[in-house]
């Protein structure tokens, strides 16, 4: 049983097969069908943190594929009531595939060592897996092939930029960071990346403007992110001058787009100009995020034809 925790766990060629899958699921979607390929298939959603568009997307996702969702509340006790191996060792007896959002990333890491079904990350403190495929699929299908294609990302160096640096090592794209130096990877993320993607062709600076000179796509997220509220004011006078505007926008090649997870802070990282502008894209990502969910679901449960 394979699991998604990190980009890390799918080779380049298995990111391609998803991708075949969702680009399948997606076409057939939008004539109307809803191939049933998970019949009586079940997944469980354990988060720890709020979310509409992976929640959402996974929930009515599986449904389209004729399985169904359980969204574990907290009376379920996760992380209270017993301990998460006994939890994990028991949940998967129940279902076939785990969604976790935790505050941690050892959290997910610990339940999927117990239990023997899939286990995907739907986010932690370390990684956004989801997110970075339904962006590179998003990408993919404005651009066609990846490869030699630059994503410039400009903010905090966390979870989603995490995400977004292996996916960028497993496509050949080249992935340009503008950081303030406290908040760039650490070193051991970097020896990580070095491992796993050392094709990666990988940029950190401190000028945004440099960072999006060459970029086919300008990428940013919130400077707070979940569970870090009570550094909001620190961040936002860290990351001031790393605001994606008008300005920034245009020291990129003109026909640049514009990315951004969602949910945004609009006037801290993104002006509201920049993030409904024409160059926005991030409504096709929050699109993307169903299919690519489905293309995931399709693939970890051997579903895929
Ligand atoms: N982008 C993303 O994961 O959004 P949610 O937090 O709403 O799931
Ligand atoms: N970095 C953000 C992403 C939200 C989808 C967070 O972790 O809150």
């Amino acid at each position: 049983m394979r699991n998604l925790l990190t980009l890390a766990d799918l080779k380049s060629a298995e990111i391609d097969r998803v991708f075949a899958i969702t680009e399948d699921l997606k076409t057939k979607y939008s004539r109307g069908l809803r191939e049933a390929l998970l019949p009586g298939r079940v997944m469980a959603l354990l988060f720890e943190k709020p979310s509409l568009r992976t929640r959402v997307s996974f929930e009515a996702g599986m449904i389209n594929l004729g399985g169904s969702s359980l969204f574990l509340g907290d009376e379920v006790g996760f992380g209270a009531r017993e301990s998460v191996a006994d939890f994990g060792r028991v949940l998967c007896q129940y279902v076939d595939v785990v969604v976790v959002r935790a505050f941690h990333h050892q959290t997910a890491v610990e339940l999927a060592r117990y239990c023997t079904c899939a286990v995907i990350n739907g986010l932690t403190d370390y990684a956004h897996p989801c997110q970075a495929l339904a962006d590179l699929y998003t990408l993919k299908e404005l651009v066609g092939r990846l490869k030699g294609h630059t994503l410039a990302y400009v903010g905090d160096g966390n979870n989603v930029a995490r995400s977004l640096a292996e996916g960028c090592g497993k496509m050949g794209m080249k992935f340009v960071m503008a950081t303030p130096k406290a908040y760039q990877f650490d070193d051991a993320f970097l020896a990580h990346l070095k491992t796993e993607t050392p094709e990666l062709d990988i940029k950190i600076t401190t000028d945004p403007a440099a960072a999006v000179r060459e970029a086919t796509a300008i990428y940013t997220d919130v400077w707070t992110s979940m569970g870090q509220e009570s550094e909001s004011e620190q961040r936002r006078r860290d990351f001031d001058g790393y605001q994606i505007n008008g300005k920034l926008m245009s020291k990129a090649p003109s026909g640049a787009f514009f990315m951004h997870c969602l949910p945004a802070h609009r006037g801290e990282e993104v002006t509201d100009e920049v993030i409904d502008g024409q160059q926005s894209i991030v409504m096709q990502q929050a699109a993307n995020r169903l299919h690519v969910q489905k293309g995931i679901l399709a693939w970890i449960l051997g579903a895929q034809r």
